[in-house]
C-alpha cells in the first residue's frame, strides 16, 4: 500500500528519497514520485508510472538538487495508476504532499475549491489536501498552521507530509489514521510510512499517535497532540539491521522468507519455553492471571492472519475447552455482536497496521471484552501500542506481500496462548510437556520438510496451464487448505479455492474434470479414513488428485493420484508442517509462470485503508 518518505537535511535528500522508497517497494504500488526544493530549481518534482526504478532513471536523466524532500509510492484508490494521479501533489507551484488514506469528505472538499477557482489535475481524494493547505498559506498562515487548519476540515484516513517552496526551513507531517515515523538523525530528520525505508539513515525513531501534527527542521521536531498541546513522544530505537531487507542469494523475498521459517520460528520460541512448560511471562506481567480468568475467545484479523485464527479456533475449543469465534476484521467491525462474558479479544496480524483490524480492536475496546491481546510482528505498530496484552511474533521483516514466515510464527505464538490458557483450565502437566516438545523440534522437522523442495518444483510443471485448483482439507488441516488456495491465486493468479472435503459433494464436484487438479492435506489423523473417501469421490469423476500426506498414510499413487510424503508428525503441529509444501507449490507455480512474485498485480502488503 502507498508508502511515504520525506527528509530534511543538510546534504541531497533526493538519493536519500529514492532509497526510500525502494525500500518501501514490498508494500505494493503502481507508481512513484518525488517533490524537491531548491534555490537553484524551486520546487521540482518528477512522477512516473511504474516501477521506482523508472523514477530514479529520471531523477538520473534530471538531476535533482536539494536539500528537503518528499517522496511517495501510490497503491490505487481514487483514480486509475497514472502519472497525473501519482504524488506528490502540488498546488500553485508552491505547496507539495505526499498522502496515505483515504478522504472520505473529498467530493464535498472538491466542489467547493471547484466553485474557489481551483484546477485539478488529478482524479485523487489527496488533490483537496495540497489546495486546502495552500489556500491557508495564500491567507497568510505559516505552513504548520495551514496544515493544521486543514486537517481539521478532514475526514478520513491520512498520513502527510508537506513542504511549501516559499519555506524550506521546515517539513510538516501529519497521521490520523495511517501510520508514520519520525526519523532522527544529527541534524537533519526524516518521515517515513515505515521504519525499514529509513534504517540506511537513522535507527532512531519517533512513532507518532492518532491525531499528531509534527513541525520537522533541521535542528529539531515539535509534536502537537490532537488537542493542539506541544507533546513529548518517547525516540526508540530499532533493533531491525538495514540489511535485514536485502535478498541474499534467493531468487526472490517470498523464497528466502519460506526458507527462514525454521530461524523465525526458533527466535519466536526463545525465552517463551521452560524445560516442560510455557512461560505465562511471555504474554506480559499481568497475563497469568488474566488469561485464567477468560472464559471464551474472539480472534479477529485479515487475510492470512485470519487464516492462521481459524486454525487456533481448532486448538482453542480442543484443548482449553473454551468457545472461540473467528472473524475477518472488515466483517466484525460493521456489525452488532454480543460478547461473551469475561471474554478474550485477540488479534492477528503481520504488521499491525491493518486498518480494518485496527479498527475492530478499537471496537471491542469499546464493548465490554475482558482484555484485548495483540499477536503480531511489528513491535513499534498501533495494534501494539493499543492492546493490552502483546505476543510477538519474531519471524523479522517479511517483505514477500504474500505471507508465509509471519504466518508460522502466528501459528506458533497461537499454540503459546493455547497451551497457556489450557493450563489455567486443567491441562496436565504432562500434555503440557508433549506440547513443548513438539514445538522445541519444529524448527528441525520443518528443515526436513523444506528438503523436498526439488521435488514440488518439479509438480509444480503440471499446475502451471491450469485455470483453476481446488484444496481440500478437513479438521484443523482445512484452514490449511484456504491458505495453500490463497497463496497459489496471490501469486500465480490461478484461480483456486479450498473446501472442507466433507462439503465436496454439495457444490464443487460438480467442477471436477481432468482439468481441476485437487490438492489434498492429509496427515495421518482421526479424519483420515473420512478424507479418503472424499478423495474417491473425486478420483471416480476423473479429477487429479495430489495428496500431501505423511509417511504413515496408507496411499499408493495410482493413475489419476500423486502423493507427496512429508516426515511423520504430530496431530497438534501438523498445520505447520503442511503449510510449507503449499507455500513452495505457490512459488514454483508463479515463478515458472513468470509472475512478479513478490510485489503481486493488484496487491498491498500493508493494508492501511479500509
Ligand atoms: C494483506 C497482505 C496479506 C496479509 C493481510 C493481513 O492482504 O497482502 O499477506 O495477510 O494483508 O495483513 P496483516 O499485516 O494484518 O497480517
Amino acid at each position: 500500500m502507498c508508502g511515504i518518505v520525506g527528509a530534511i537535511a543538510q546534504r541531497p535528500v533526493a538519493a536519500i528519497l529514492l532509497e526510500g522508497l525502494k525500500r518501501l517497494e514490498y508494500r505494493g504500488y503502481d507508481s512513484a514520485g518525488l517533490a524537491v526544493l531548491s534555490t537553484e530549481r524551486g520546487m521540482h518534482r518528477l512522477r512516473t508510472l511504474g516501477k521506482v526504478s523508472k523514477l530514479a532513471e529520471a531523477v538520473a536523466a534530471e538531476p535533482m538538487p536539494g536539500s528537503i524532500g518528499i517522496a511517495h509510492t501510490r497503491w490505487a484508490t481514487h483514480g486509475e495508476p497514472s502519472t497525473e494521479n501519482a504524488h506528490p501533489h502540488l498546488s500553485g507551484e508552491r505547496c507539495a504532499i505526499v498522502h496515505n488514506g483515504i478522504i472520505e469528505n473529498h467530493a464535498t472538499l472538491r466542489a467547493e475549491q471547484l466553485a474557489a477557482g481551483h484546477t485539478f489535475t488529478s482524479q485523487t481524494d489527496t488533490e483537496v489536501v495540497v489546495h486546502a493547505v495552500y489556500d491557508a498559506l495564500a491567507a497568510g498562515h505559516g505552513l504548520t498552521d495551514a496544515v493544521r487548519r486543514t486537517t481539521a476540515r478532514l475526514d478520513g484516513a491520512y498520513a502527510l507530509g508537506v513542504i511549501d517552496a516559499e519555506d524550506p526551513s521546515q517539513l510538516i507531517a501529519a497521521r490520523q489514521g495511517s501510520p508514520l515515523v519520525i526519523g532522527v538523525g544529527f541534524q537533519e530528520h526524516f518521515i517515513a510510512s515505515d521504519v525499514f525505508a529509513l534504517l540506511p539513515v537513522t535507527n532512531r525513531f519517533i512513532f507518532l499517535e492518532e491525531g499528531d501534527l509534527a513541525e520537522l527542521r533541521l535542528d529539531g521536531v515539535t509534536i502537537w497532540d490532537r488537542d493542539g498541546r506541544v507533546v513529548e513522544r518517547p525516540v526508540r530505537e530499532s533493533s531491525v539491521a538495514a540489511d535485514s531487507a536485502e535478498r541474499g542469494e534467493y531468487r526472490h523475498f517470498m523464497q528466502k522468507e519460506i526458507f527462514e521459517q525454521p530461524r523465525a520460528i526458533a527466535d519466536t520460541l526463545e525465552g517463551r519455553l521452560a524445560a516442560e512448560h510455557v512461560l505465562p511471562e511471555a504474554f506480559g506481567p499481568e497475563a497469568e492471571a488474566v488469561l485464567a480468568r477468560v472464559e471464551a475467545v474472539t480472534i479477529v484479523a485479515c487475510g492470512t492472519s485470519y487464516h492462521a485464527g481459524l486454525v487456533a479456533k481448532y486448538w482453542i475449543e480442543a484443548l482449553a475447552d473454551l468457545p472461540c469465534r473467528v472473524e475477518v476484521a472488515s466483517e466484525y467491525r460493521y456489525r452488532k455482536h454480543v460478547v461473551p462474558a469475561n471474554a478474550l479479544f485477540v488479534t492477528i496480524s503481520q504488521s499491525g497496521e491493518t486498518a480494518d483490524s485496527l479498527a475492530a480492536l478499537r471496537i471491542a475496546k469499546d464493548s465490554g471484552y475482558a482484555k484485548t491481546l495483540a499477536i503480531c510482528n511489528v513491535p513499534e505498530s498501533s495494534l501494539v501500542r493499543e492492546s493490552d496484552l502483546v505476543l510477538l511474533t519474531h519471524a523479522g521483516p517479511e517483505i514477500g506481500v504474500a505471507s508465509t514466515k509471519a504466518f508460522t510464527t502466528q501459528l506458533v505464538a497461537l499454540l503459546l496462548l493455547t497451551v497457556n490458557l489450557a493450563r489455567t483450565r486443567g491441562m496436565d502437566a504432562a500434555a503440557e510437556a508433549h506440547a513443548v516438545g513438539l514445538l522445541r523440534g519444529l524448527s528441525s522437522q520443518l528443515e526436513e520438510v523444506l528438503a523436498i523442495d526439488p521435488q514440488i518444483a518439479a509438480l509444480a510443471e503440471r499446475f502451471v496451464e491450469k485455470h483453476h485448483c481446488l484444496f481440500l482439507g478437513r479438521g484443523e488441516e482445512y484452514p490449511i487448505a484456504m491458505e495453500g488456495a490463497l497463496k497459489l491465486k496471490e501469486i500465480s493468479y490461478i484461480h483456486a479455492e479450498a473446501y472442507p472435503a466433507g462439503e465436496l459433494k454439495h457444490g464443487p464436484l460438480a467442477l471436477i474434470d481432468e482439468d481441476m487438479p485437487v490438492v489434498a492435506v492429509a496427515p495421518n489423523n482421526a479424519l483420515l479414513e473420512k478424507l479418503k473417501s472424499n478423495l474417491e469421490e473425486v478420483r471416480a469423476r476423473g479429477g487429479q488428485l495430489f495428496v500431501f500426506a505423511d509417511t504413515q498414510v496408507p496411499m499408493q499413487e495410482e493413475p489419476g493420484i500423486t502423493v507427496i510424503r512429508l516426515p511423520e508428525t504430530d496431530d497438534l503441529i501438523d498445520p505447520l508442517v503442511f503449510t510449507i509444501p503449499l507455500q513452495l507449490l505457490a512459488y514454483h507455480v508463479a515463478t515458472l509462470k513468470g509472475t512478479d512474485v513478490d510485489q503481486p498485480r493488484n496487491l498491498a502488503k500493508s493494508v492501511t485503508v479500509e
